[in-house]
C-alpha cells in the first residue's frame, strides 16, 4: 500500500459536479430522451424514476459507501472493507471488475469522443451547409471509412483525458467539472430556448410528456431498469473511485438524491433541446448514433442560425463525453498510482496509453480490420456488448449485494443516517429488490 497522503474533494459541490459529470453522457443525450418518446412519455418516465430510486440509487449509494470507507482504488477498497467487516478479501474481484470494465469502455468511448470533436470541427467550418441527406450520410461514412481521421479525432480526445485526469483529483477533475458542467447546462438552456422558438416546442413536450400506458411493455420496463444502472456510471468501480476521495460529513443518500435528479433532468432538457430541431424539419427520429451524426447536422445544415446552433450542440456533446471519459480513467490511474511506485502522471500516462492503444483497434474495426474477430463481432462491439452486457451488471451486482448482505446492518443504517421505517426499506431494497432487478436484467439481456 502507497502511504501516499490520499486526495479528497474540497467540497461537497465539487463532488456533485463530478459525479454528475460522469453520469450525464451520451446516454442522456440521445438514448434517454428517445426511450421517453418511444415507450409511453410520461408513463415511461415513472417507471424509469422508479427503477432510479429502487436500483439505480441504492446501488450508487453502495459504490460510494464501499470508496469512502476505503480511501483507496476500487479492488484493494473491496479487500479491505470486507476484512474489516470479518469477509474474505475475495471481494476485490469485484473492485477489479470495475477497473478493468472501465479501462475497456474509456477505450471505444474515446472513439466516439473522437466522431464529437470532428462534428464540433465540422460546424465551425460549415461542413454541414446546404447538405441533402445524401451528402450527410456520405460525411458520417467517409469519416468511419478513414482510419487516419478517427485516430486523429481518438488521439485528440485522450490526450485531452489525460491531461485533465493527470493533473489530479482537486486541479484535474474538479478543474474540469467546474468549468465543462456550467459550460454544459448553459448550452443546454440555449438550445431548449431555441425549441421554444421553433412552433414545435409543444409536439416535443407532448411526445415527452404526455402519458401513454399502453406503450408500457416488458421490454420497455426492462430497458428502464438497464437505462437507470447505464445513465448513472454504475458497475464500472468510477462511483467507488468518486467515493474515495469522499470525507465522512457528506451524506451519501442526499447526495445520491442530488446526482440522480440532476441527472434526469438534463435528460428530459435533452430531449427538449433536440425534438423540436427534429419535428420543425420534418426529419425522422433515429434511436441510433443516426440521430446525432446524421439527421441533426442535417437539420443543422439547412436552418437560420444552424451554424451556431450546430457549434453549440457538439459542443454540448463534447463536454458532457470528456466529463464522463475522465471517469473512467479515474479508477484505473487510482489502481495504478497506489499499487505502483509511479507518480500520478505517469500512472495517467500509462492507463491512458493503454486504453488509446486498444482504441485503435476499436476503430479499425469500422474500416480495415472490419472482419469479426469473436462471437461474430469486431472489436468495438465485442468491447461493447463485453462491458454492457456482462462486466457492468455483474460488478454492480457485487456491490450491491456486498453491502445488502455482508456488511454490518448498524454500520450502514448508522452511516446512511436511518433508522425506523427508513431503515427497513433500506435493508428490503438493497437486499432483495435492487439485486433481483440487476438480476432480470442481465438474464433478460442475454
Ligand atoms: N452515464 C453515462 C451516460 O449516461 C454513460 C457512461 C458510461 C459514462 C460509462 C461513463 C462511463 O451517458
Ligand atoms: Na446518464
Amino acid at each position: 500500500m502507497s502511504n501516499k497522503l490520499h486526495a479528497q474533494w474540497s467540497s461537497r459541490l465539487a463532488f456533485i459536479l463530478a459525479a454528475t459529470g460522469s453520469a450525464v453522457g451520451l446516454g442522456n443525450i440521445w438514448k434517454f430522451p428517445y426511450m421517453v418518446g418511444e415507450s409511453g412519455g410520461a408513463a415511461f418516465v415513472l417507471v424509469y424514476l422508479l427503477c432510479i430510486a429502487l436500483i439505480g440509487l441504492p446501488i450508487l449509494v453502495a459504490e460510494w459507501l464501499v470508496g469512502r470507507r476505503g480511501q483507496e482504488n476500487p479492488a484493494n477498497a473491496m479487500a479491505d472493507v470486507a476484512e474489516r467487516a470479518g469477509r474474505p478479501r475475495i471481494w476485490w474481484l469485484v473492485g477489479a471488475s470495475g477497473i478493468i470494465g472501465a479501462f475497456l469502455i474509456l477505450s471505444f468511448y474515446s472513439v466516439i469522443g473522437g466522431w464529437s470533436l470532428y462534428y464540433t470541427l465540422g460546424s465551425v467550418t460549415g461542413a454541414f451547409s446546404g447538405q441533402d441527406a445524401d451528402g450527410i450520410g456520405e460525411l458520417f461514412g467517409n469519416m468511419l471509412a478513414s482510419p487516419g481521421l478517427l485516430l486523429a479525432g481518438h488521439s485528440v480526445f485522450m490526450l485531452l483525458v489525460i491531461g485533465i485526469v493527470a493533473r489530479g483529483v482537486s486541479k484535474g477533475l474538479e478543474g474540469a467539472v467546474r468549468t465543462l458542467m456550467p459550460a454544459l447546462a448553459l448550452l443546454l438552456l440555449v438550445l431548449v430556448g431555441y425549441g421554444m422558438t421553433t412552433g414545435h416546442f409543444g409536439q416535443a413536450v407532448a411526445y415527452l410528456f404526455n402519458p401513454d400506458w399502453s406503450a408500457l411493455s416488458g421490454d420497455t420496463v426492462l430497458a428502464a431498469l438497464g437505462h437507470a444502472f447505464f445513465t448513472l456510471s454504475l458497475g464500472m468501480g468510477i462511483m467507488m473511485a468518486y467515493g474515495s476521495y469522499l470525507g465522512e460529513e457528506v451524506n451519501l443518500l442526499k447526495t445520491a438524491r442530488t446526482v440522480v435528479i440532476l441527472d434526469t433532468v438534463i435528460a428530459l432538457a435533452a430531449g427538449l433541446a433536440i425534438f423540436p430541431i427534429v419535428f420543425s424539419n420534418g426529419l425522422d427520429l433515429d434511436s441510433g448514433p443516426g440521430l446525432i451524426f446524421v439527421t441533426l447536422p442535417l437539420a443543422f445544415g439547412n436552418m437560420g442560425g444552424g451554424l451556431i446552433l450546430g457549434l453549440m450542440f457538439f459542443l454540448l456533446l463534447t463536454f458532457a463525453a470528456l466529463t464522463s471519459a475522465i471517469s473512467l480513467l479515474e479508477p484505473v490511474v487510482e489502481f495504478v498510482e497506489e499499487r505502483t511506485p509511479l507518480s500520478r502522471s505517469l500512472s495517467t500516462l500509462v492507463a491512458g496509453v493503454g486504453a488509446w492503444a486498444l482504441g485503435i483497434a476499436a476503430l479499425l474495426s469500422f474500416n480495415v480490420w472490419s472482419d469479426p474477430v469473436l462471437f461474430g463481432l469486431g472489436v468495438f462491439d465485442l468491447l461493447d456488448k463485453l462491458t454492457s452486457k456482462f462486466m457492468l451488471p455483474l460488478t454492480g451486482l457485487g456491490a450491491i449485494i456486498f453491502v445488502g448482505w455482508f456488511l454490518e446492518r448498524r454500520g450502514v443504517e448508522q452511516e446512511l443516517g436511518l433508522s425506523g421505517g427508513m431503515a427497513s426499506l433500506w435493508h428490503l431494497v438493497s437486499r432483495y429488490v435492487a439485486p433481483i432487478g440487476v438480476i432480470v436484467v442481465f438474464i433478460a439481456s442475454l
